[in-house]
């Protein structure tokens, strides 16, 4: 048995999902034991087709399992604006294979990897909370052996959705709600960090040096709106997986989290507290900044594993 650090990655790619999908895969230091993925940034056939057609780009046989094709209360609104049509427009991969396809449901399949381990299982979040959110609710077993849910989301401040509202969170805050009040070990990447963690110009001239990986990933960034090539390009999910393979680049506090599921001004709002008003034990641990320059260094060499 290695010694690897066993995730579940749940995910909407999206081309910031397709980056930090590709970090977790070449990584020495994770074992990716499965692909969940959920509607989010464009539809769940689209979203699993993305994932298919990544790990055949990569060579990676990794098990994908469907999951929610809706949020569990909120209408599915799209990211085709960020993420273009296809969720990762940019880049012809062609056909995928399709034979590491489950036909189980992407909860079971989460259910069956975390109570089949032998050791606890982190759930890596880089999508709405859909499934995470249906998994604790269907088989709360499974909190015995989750190590931590580490999901990007959120922020201390305001929204990308919304004027409140991250996208992740925003999109289904009422699974948001459920998650946060699981008890589980929660670590909160928002975009308190996801705004600071950016591709620039000449990161994108090195990764285009890549053979085919750079020649694929700067044709997703060509078509990727989260940020502007020359503005730097906003690799929110990839902070998730930072958080694993380098947490040094992070300040980080424990503190109560929660969301706001009832004002429509303000649905899926978080609230981190870190002054303690409401008096709540803290839940999360709370990535409340970044290095810049850390991020950057740990970006690209970790970008040039995926070679
Ligand atoms: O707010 C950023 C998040 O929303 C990222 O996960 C991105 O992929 C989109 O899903
Ligand atoms: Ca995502």
């Amino acid at each position: 048995m290695n010694n690897k650090r066993k995730i579940i990655i749940d995910t909407d790619p999206g081309i910031d999902d397709a980056i930090a999908i590709a970090i977790a895969l070449f990584s020495e230091e994770l074992d990716v034991k499965l692909i969940s993925t959920v509607v989010g940034n464009v539809s769940l056939d689209l979203v699993t087709e993305n994932t298919l057609k990544l790990l055949t780009f990569f060579g990676k046989n990794v098990p994908v399992a469907k999951g929610s094709k809706e949020p569990l209360f909120q209408k599915f609104e799209d990211a085709t604006n960020v993420h273009g049509v296809s969720g990762m427009d940019g880049y012809d991969f062609g056909e995928p294979n399709r034979s590491n396809l489950l036909e189980e449901h992407s909860v079971n399949a989460m259910r069956r990897t975390i109570l089949e381990s032998e050791t606890p299982i982190t759930i890596v979040a880089i999508g709405p909370l859909t499934n995470i959110a249906l998994l604790l609710k269907m088989y709360p077993e499974v909190k015995n052996n989750i190590d931590e849910i580490v999901f990007m989301g959120g922020s201390l401040t305001r929204g990308n959705k919304t004027v409140m509202g991250e996208f992740n969170i925003a999109s289904d805050p009422e699974a948001a709600k459920i998650v946060f009040s699981s008890g589980v070990n929660l670590v909160m990447a928002g975009l308190d960090v996801g705004l600071k963690a950016l591709v620039y110009p000449e990161d994108s001239q090195i990764i285009k040096t890549f053979g085919k990986t750079g020649d694929m990933m700067y044709s997703l960034f060509q078509k990727y709106r989260g940020g502007s090539f020359k503005t730097g390009l906003k690799m929110y999910d990839s902070c998730a997986i930072a958080y694993l393979l380098c947490p040094e680049m992070y300040e980080l506090t424990d503190t109560f989290i929660d969301v706001e599921t009832q004002s429509n001004l303000t649905l899926g709002c978080t609230i981190v507290d870190l002054k303690g008003y409401l008096k709540k034990a803290p839940n999360a641990k709370v990535c409340t900044d970044i290095s810049p320059k850390i991020f950057k260094e740990w970006f690209m060499k970790s970008i040039k594993k995926c070679i």
